[in-house]
């Protein structure tokens, strides 16, 4: 089996920890109990020199990039053999309103470290390794999250959320334009499975995001696969009244209204066995007054469980179980955003498991409960993502922790990971 020990070695622990100080510097806020978060949400001026950061080291190891209409971003190790499929291997850059400096910025310098590690020690690879940076994963400032990696998958249409707005009232169709307006400069490609060739595989390294690694001390997840989620938005219009005059019997109150809904749905979702997970955690209250009954109310949705048949059947019945409950308001329920369960190749998750046995490393195979771009390349080709460990399982949140230790592991098993799917 092709081990690259060269590569391996190579790997820089400082180099990969510096970088991502230095990205978490674009964005840095401080969280309640003073960790080091960052806000860099997608299409915003810090997330445009963020890339362009990326692009810099990129750039000065050699390596080409290009974006597509999607604004996903290219750093292409060129392989020995003319017209091969690449190998590509990235994360996202943007991150939640709160998030930390790890959720997805980790992935592409993960695969930049691992490709300058390659180069440097000389090993050439067959096919190309294309290092990629997908648009918008979180869906926290424009919903839902992936629009990159799924228009690039053609699991939608490149326009699909061209109208989408912000809390801001931008919408993603303006502040794309603006993103590939301020990166003219770099060559554009063509979308995907549109205008290219199908990936060879596609590798992703992420932080766990929970527990299970640091509990069991265990250096690498091998993920197997990847839940299922689905996201609706649920809008109530009732009536605004005054608080004090307008008699509670005649009011069309959507908060009210939205209470009742959560109460059915909660019924709805109910699972013993605490494998289902639903949240409610987005409401927009208008005219959000205390004294003035609420007019409108918008509140998300987000639905996962790894067995496609409940995720049908209870996410179908989200719908009717809403309209059933609410008693005075007229109401919309729209599904944003659906990504059905699915698992990952052997050829990747073995990969990884000789990598990690190659390098003494721990290995255990594990499910994935967040989503991930990764999930869209499954029906394009073999794909995979590793896993290191979170600090208490911490997500989303900017006291999520993982050491410059614990992510160097995580990037040498990647470099051969890489180097071993580029050469097959
Ligand atoms: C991705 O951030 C998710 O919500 O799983
Ligand atoms: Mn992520
Ligand atoms: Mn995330
Ligand atoms: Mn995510």
């Amino acid at each position: 089996r092709t081990v690259a020990p060269n590569a391996v070695a190579a790997v820089s622990e400082a180099r990969q920890w510096d970088r991502l100080m230095k990205l978490a510097q674009l964005g840095a806020i401080t969280g309640a109990d003073g960790s080091p978060g960052v806000n860099r949400q997608a299409l915003t001026p810090l997330d445009r020199t963020a890339r362009r950061l990326v692009v810099g080291w990129a750039e000065a190891i050699g390596l080409t990039a290009s974006v597509d209409m999607l604004g996903n971003l290219f750093l292409r190790h060129e392989g020995t053999e003319p017209g091969a499929a690449p190998v590509l291997s990235g994360s996202h850059m943007d991150s939640q309103p709160a998030g930390g400096r790890f959720d997805g910025i980790w992935g592409v310098i993960a695969a930049l470290e691992a490709v300058q590690a390659l180069r440097e020690a000389g090993i050439a690879t067959k096919r190309p390794i294309e290092v990629v940076a997908w648009t918008n994963e979180e869906g926290s400032r424009f919903a839902p999250g992936c629009m990159g990696s799924m228009a690039f998958a053609g699991h939608s249409a490149p326009d699909t959320w061209d109208a989408v707005t912000d809390g801001e009232g931008m919408t993603f169709g303006a502040e794309l334009r603006a993103l590939l307006d301020s990166e003219a400069d770099l060559p554009r490609r063509g979308l995907g499975v549109v205008d290219g060739p199908k990936p060879h595989a596609y590798v992703e390294a992420h932080i766990e995001q929970g527990p299970i690694l640091e509990d069991e001390g265990i250096d690498i997840g091998v993920v197997t696969g990847i839940q299922g989620s689905r996201w609706f938005l649920v809008e109530l219009t009732g009536e605004s009244a005054h608080a004090g005059t307008s008699p509670v019997s005649t009011r069309r109150d959507a908060v009210q209204d939205m209470v009742r809904a959560i109460n059915a749905l909660n019924a709805l979702m109910e699972d013993p066995t605490d494998v289902l997970r639903f949240t409610v955690a987005r409401i927009e209250v208008a005219p959000n007054s205390s004294n003035s009954v609420a007019e409108t109310v918008r509140f998300t949705i987000d639905f996962r469980h790894p067995d496609a048949a409940v995720l049908t059947a209870r996410g179908d019945a989200i719908e009717a179980t809403v309209k059933a409950a609410v008693k005075n308001c007229g109401v919309a329920v729209t599904e944003r955003f659906h990504a059905l369960p699915v698992a990952f190749a052997p050829e990747v998750t073995g990969a990884i498991e000789r990598a990690a046995a190659a390098q003494g490393l721990s290995a255990e195979r594990m499910p994935s409960g967040a989503f991930h771009d990764a999930q869209f390349m499954v029906p394009l080709c073999p794909s995979g993502m590793i896993f290191v460990p979170s600090r208490r399982g911490i997500s989303h949140n900017p006291a999520e922790y993982s050491s410059p230790e614990q992510l160097a592991k995580g990037a040498r098993v990647l470099a051969q990971v890489l180097a071993e799917l580029a050469n097959s």
